[in-house]
């Protein structure tokens, strides 16, 4: 805890770690997190009908003056009998252990019945947004009505760090879920609140030029987030069959943001959703920004649903942290995304499809929570969490 206050005096001079530092409300002094391999979290019941999720997602509360231990909230998607809910899970001693504490029910819309949800994404606000103080849960999900004829990106939020929830609005709706190019369909949220716009970034079948393409859009405090901007595009191929989906973003050593996705229907049968990146001074500016392959130093293309976080250990650049779909296996940049720069290191995670990371608080930085919600077509699953212990030097003081 000390590292943290010393490194904030040590880094006035640094623009963006101060930047990252001055978010609304970080914790003062959070203690560290201890190591732990591997605990499940959930295991679906035998009377449930449906034994297999997949989708982990998770965030670290620490946006609302929270003190000791950051609480954990984490959910994932499942298939229960009684319906369709997210079940959120919460940790408060950094992951070791969770309870269950609430049924999300996606039911803003009442011409919506049965079905499911999927996708879902948790954030927590850093700032303000009408009625919504900094401090407020947000899950953004797909919900997908029993007779398919929609897919709708839900927002809900919670005032009670994931106890209740309540309709906020719906970003947007769009045809019947279908993966085919030329369907119109919207699917797999990502929120990001930057300077007074809360952004929900998506995978859009709904512009008939492009077979998919990421987009978002944006809404602000004045219409307490229910209203939404046009939809702005972030990636688009000039190769319109291309699918760029499942988008993630974080910013990185050097103050630029990056996106990382999956590129559908890639034309490379080691990775047939081959993970690509863009890097922009803005989570707003990815569409003009270059485009890489992320192909690591063991010659390998990492493939599908990618997750990209970033943490202050591992050199003077810190190290981004990517997880995918097809591998146990993490890759790590120490070098701002360089192309070349790629590590591909085991994580002793087991593959998941879109497994989520959070950079853990305290040990400089190196603690990287991996939550593996499970994975695609296997008849049973569990959502697991531990942690991966990024290599090199810790962050903060040691790190530069
Ligand atoms: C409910 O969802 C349907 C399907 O997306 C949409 O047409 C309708 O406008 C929604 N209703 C409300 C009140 O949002
Ligand atoms: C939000 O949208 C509604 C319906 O279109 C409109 O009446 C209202 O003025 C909008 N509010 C804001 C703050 O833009
Ligand atoms: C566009 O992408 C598809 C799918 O990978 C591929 O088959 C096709 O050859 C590409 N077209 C061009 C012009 O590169
Ligand atoms: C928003 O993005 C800008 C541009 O990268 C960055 O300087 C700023 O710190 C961001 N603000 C928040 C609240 O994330
Ligand atoms: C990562 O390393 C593992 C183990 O050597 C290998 O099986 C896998 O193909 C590699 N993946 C990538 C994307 O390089
Ligand atoms: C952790 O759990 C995952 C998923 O069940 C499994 O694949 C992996 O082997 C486990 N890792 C350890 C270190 O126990």
């Amino acid at each position: 805890m000390h590292r943290v206050l010393a490194s904030l005096a040590l880094l006035v001079s640094s623009t963006f770690l101060v930047s990252a530092w001055a978010q609304p409300n970080h914790p003062p002094n959070p203690p560290s997190a201890p190591f732990f391999e591997n605990v499940t979290i959930w295991a679906p019941p035998a009377s449930w009908s449906s034994h297999s999720g997949s989708y982990g997602r998770s965030v670290l509360l620490n946006k609302d003056g929270e003190q000791g231990i950051p609480t954990i909230l984490a959910t994932a998607a499942y298939s229960p009998p009684n319906g369709p809910y997210f079940q959120i899970f919460e940790s408060t001693d950094y992951g070791q252990s969770w309870t269950m504490i609430s049924k999300a029910l996606f039911d803003g819309n009442s011409s919506l019945t049965g079905g499911r949800i999927s996708q879902p994404f948790l954030y927590e606000l850093s700032e303000a947004y009408g009625k919504y103080p900094a401090g407020t849960v947000m899950l953004a999900g797909n919900r997908i009505p029993g007779d398919s004829s929609s897919t709708n990106i839900q927002m809900y939020a919670s005032s009670d760090k994931g106890y209740t929830w309540e309709y906020v609005s719906t970003v947007i709706a769009s045809g019947p879920p279908n993966t085919n190019n030329g369907a119109p369909c919207v699917w797999e949220p990502f929120i990001l609140s930057n300077a007074s716009q809360l952004a929900v970034y998506f995978s859009d079948q709904s512009d008939p030029r492009y077979g998919q393409k990421l987009s978002h859009r944006l809404s602000t405090s004045t219409s307490n987030l229910r209203n939404w901007s046009a939809t702005l595009d972030d990636v688009t191929n000039t190769n319109s069959t291309l699918r760029p989906g499942m988008i993630t973003i974080a910013q990185i050593g050097n103050g630029k943001w990056m996106c990382s996705y999956e590129m559908g229907l890639w034309s490379d049968a080691t990775a047939p959703y081959a993970t690509h990146y863009r890097i922009a001074d803005s989570p707003f500016a990815f569409l003009s920004a270059p485009e890489f392959e992320l192909r690591t130093d063991t010659d390998g293309v990492s493939s599908a649903g990618p997750y990209t976080v970033w943490t202050s250990a591992g050199g003077p650049h810190g190290t981004i942290v990517v997880s995918d779909s097809s591998y146990d296996q993490l890759f790590l940049n120490t070098q701002n995304g360089d192309p070349g720069g790629w590590q591909n290191v085991t994580s002793g995670h087991g593959v998941g499809y879109t497994r989520a990371l959070t950079v853990l608080p305290g040990n400089g930085g190196k603690l990287v929570q991996v939550l593996n919600g499970g994975m695609y077509a296997e008849k049973f699953t569990e959502i697991t969490v531990g942690d991966f212990v990024v290599p090199g030097l810790e962050g903060g003081i040691s790190g530069l």
